[in-house]
């Protein structure tokens, strides 16, 4: 199967909320998309008057991941929100949105730090992030729910080759394989 990994343009938007009209799991928790279809329009569009930078992935005409990268309050960093619909989790299409997401903020944007919050029943989330390099904030307690984490960007002293989005570049095109390697849990 190929899906294409690319920047998203003000086109795509109509795609993009297509994409969500069927995404599951929605609002349960902070971090995952609005619960209706108004909703998910104007969340898009405030996306796109926040500055986000914004990627989809894409089959054919048809989003089926999307990410982006929103300004913080401190210059050089920015929030990180990631989504594959449910269709196509589990065969590493999140893990290449996600470095193809950090190389650009890295290498494009000059970002120090990116962050997210993220809940900890959240597996495939958790270990996606965590293989691309991002650490809790803060040690999680046995009742932290919900977790901070974050991954230093534009590194004052670059791994290269050893960091996971050295190679990552955009746009490009990805094969992946038709079968997931993990079921979607209930969170992801
Ligand atoms: C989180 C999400 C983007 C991951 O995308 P994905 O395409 O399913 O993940 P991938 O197949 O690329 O897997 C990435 C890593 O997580 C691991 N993983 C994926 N699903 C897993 C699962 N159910 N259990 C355990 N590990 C899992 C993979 O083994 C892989 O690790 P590796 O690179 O070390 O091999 C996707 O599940 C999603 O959109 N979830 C709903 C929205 C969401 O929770 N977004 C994040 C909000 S903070």
């Amino acid at each position: 199967m190929d899906v294409f990994l690319r920047r998203m343009q003000p086109d795509d938007i109509n795609q993009t909320w297509l994409m969500y009209l069927s995404f599951e799991p929605k609002g349960e928790f902070q971090g995952l998309p609005p619960v209706t279809p108004e909703l998910t329009r104007e969340w898009l569009r405030k996306l796109v008057l926040d500055n986000a930078t914004q990627f989809v992935l894409e089959i054919g005409e048809r989003v089926i991941g999307h990410s982006m990268l929103c300004p913080g309050a401190t210059l050089g960093e920015a929030e990180l929100g990631i989504f594959i619909h449910q269709g196509y989790r589990g065969r590493g299409l999140g893990k290449r949105l996600l470095l193809g997401t950090l190389h650009y903020g890295c290498k494009q944007l000059a970002l120090s730090r990116v962050w997210l919050s993220v809940q900890t029943g959240n597996t495939a989330a958790l270990e996606c992030f965590k293989s691309a390099g991002f650490c809790p904030v803060e040690p999680a307690g046995p009742l932290t729910w919900e977790l901070d984490m974050q991954r230093p960007s534009h590194c004052e002293h670059c791994r290269g080759d050893e960091c996971p989005a050295f190679r990552e570049t955009l746009p490009r095109l990805l094969v992946i394989a038709h079968h997931p390697r993990h079921k979607p849990d209930r969170l992801s």
